[in-house]
């Protein structure tokens, strides 16, 4: 039914015409025109001008209730009906800004801490490892994430053990572990308005930064590389106001948001060499907890090993030469803001926290690691990339090797899932397997075992 029927049958009543007059004046057959009247056909826009006309009348207005009546008769679920017409209104209002306003309303979930491109991440997997480790070391109570990367396995250990230890060489995971679980205190609509404000940046009337003028129609698109140094600089003027735990969960937000607008194929060790097609920025915020179980560092794994204590060390580290500060540079200097001087195509700084398990002194540094630990249980992802053609994908250490020293700790189970993992394309794995390797560890066994080697450092 059209409310508009009604509103044109009193319009013609209230002047006192007759139907038949109405059709003489505008060639409406009587049949349509009753139909109209009863609300059962939607007039035209041509029928409505000369309805107008004849009841001398504002056409603006009568189109206006026709408009309505269109949108009314589309609406599927009434429930929804007063919400949904809201909504319709911002966007006419905001256009398109409207996204960015109004995204808690579209994204009402804040951004998970798995969802980040990172190399090696064992997002796919973290279920079934946690799984083998509460398994085999069911006595244990404190888990500690040596090489921690994205963190998706610490996520997983929060709520199973009454301590967790996460740690990595690098400052972005650094902030990104201090703003997903660090204890401390935020304030969710504080930060909402930070980001709005963020979101209605206008590109065009904001200077060239540091990281526009570097990485800007490279890593991303000009303008949006203007809009990102700004917020990296912004963050820093106003961390005054904010507590630590904000700081952090801004910044994390930021390389969340980023991630997936890179011009890369999942790293920066180079760019995608062709125009970069305008996405804006529409930052949500990251899914940011609090724990009082969690210590977090950045430090080399070997040194910390030295200094920690847990039931269960997870180790995941690199195992071929490709090192994680040089792949992720863009947020080690996003997130230290030092503007350091960048060299080369990928515009990487002077290399710094390289890892020693990207080089050959790889299964020395894992001897010392697994010797020194101070743990009841090791549990090791491997994975056999070392069959692959490309030389920078090659294990540093191999299998047999790991095998064998972790045999050397105490008795050590071995577990098999077969994985599709990442890779930028030129290289080609054939069955590959993810490997993880869990050993109760026998103190007096590894005393022995090690006592003739010599200890890293
Ligand atoms: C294979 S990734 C770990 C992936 C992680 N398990 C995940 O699910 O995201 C290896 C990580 O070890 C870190 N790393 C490399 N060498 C390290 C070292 N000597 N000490 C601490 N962290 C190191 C790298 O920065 C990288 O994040």
């Amino acid at each position: 039914m059209y409310a508009i029927g009604s509103i044109l049958k009193e319009l013609r009543e209230e002047k006192d015409i007759a139907l038949q007059t109405v059709r003489d004046a505008s060639g409406i057959d009587m049949a349509q025109l009753s139909k109209i009247e009863n609300g059962h056909r939607l007039p035209t826009a041509e029928q409505i001008k000369s309805l107008s006309e004849i009841y001398g009348c504002d056409i603006k207005q009568l189109m206006i209730q026709r408009e309505s009546d269109k949108i009314l008769n589309n609406i599927e679920y009434p429930d929804l009906a007063a919400e949904s017409l809201k909504a319709a209104e911002n966007k006419i209002r905001y256009g398109e800004r409207y996204l960015s306003l109004f995204q808690e309303y579209i994204y009402p979930n804040p951004i998970e801490l798995k969802s980040r491109r990172y190399i090696g991440n064992k997002a796919k997997l973290a279920e079934w490892i946690m799984d083998k480790i509460t398994a085999n070391a069911p006595d244990a109570h404190t888990f500690c994430d040596l090489f921690a990367g994205t963190g998706v396995i610490s996520d997983c250990a929060m709520t199973k053990y009454s301590g967790i230890i996460i740690n990595d060489l690098l400052y972005s995971n650094n902030v990104i572990y201090k703003a997903f679980f660090e204890k401390g205190d935020w304030n969710k609509e504080k930060l909402y308005d930070i980001i709005s404000t963020y979101n209605s940046l206008d590109a065009e009337l904001l200077t060239d930064n540091y990281f526009s003028a570097n990485f800007g129609g490279k890593f991303y698109e000009y303008n949006i590389s203007k809009i990102i140094g700004y917020i990296r600089q912004d963050i820093e003027d106003i961390r005054p106001e904010l507590t630590e735990k904000e700081y952090n969960i801004l910044l994390a937000t930021l390389i969340y948001n980023i991630d997936k607008l890179a011009n890369t194929v999942g790293h920066f060790d180079a760019y995608i060499k062709k125009d970069i097609k305008y996405r804006p920025l529409r930052l949500r915020l990251i899914d940011a907890r609090s724990y009082d179980n969690v210590e977090i560092y950045r430090e080399d794994a070997n040194k910390l090993s030295r200094k920690i204590e847990s039931d269960v060390v997870y180790i995941d580290p690199p195992y071929n030469s490709r090192q994680y500060c040089r792949f992720y540079h863009l947020y080690e200097t996003l997130i230290k803001w030092d503007m350091p001087q960048l060299y080369g195509v990928a515009l990487k700084p002077a290399p710094e926290n390289m890892s020693s398990y990207c080089t050959s002194k790889a299964l020395t540094a894992f001897e010392d690691l697994v010797s020194n630990l101070r743990t009841k249980y090791i549990a090791v992802s491997y994975n056999n990339t070392y069959n692959s053609k490309s030389n920078s994908s090659e294990n540093k250490i191999r299998l047999t090797d790991l095998k064998r020293i972790l045999e050397m700790c105490g008795d050590t189970e071995m577990y098999e899932h077969s994985h599709s993992f990442f890779n930028t394309g030129k290289t080609e794995f054939e069955n590959h397997k993810e490997l993880l390797f869990i050993t109760k560890v026998d103190d007096e066994k590894r005393n022995k075992s090690f006592s003739s080697l010599l200890r890293w450092r």
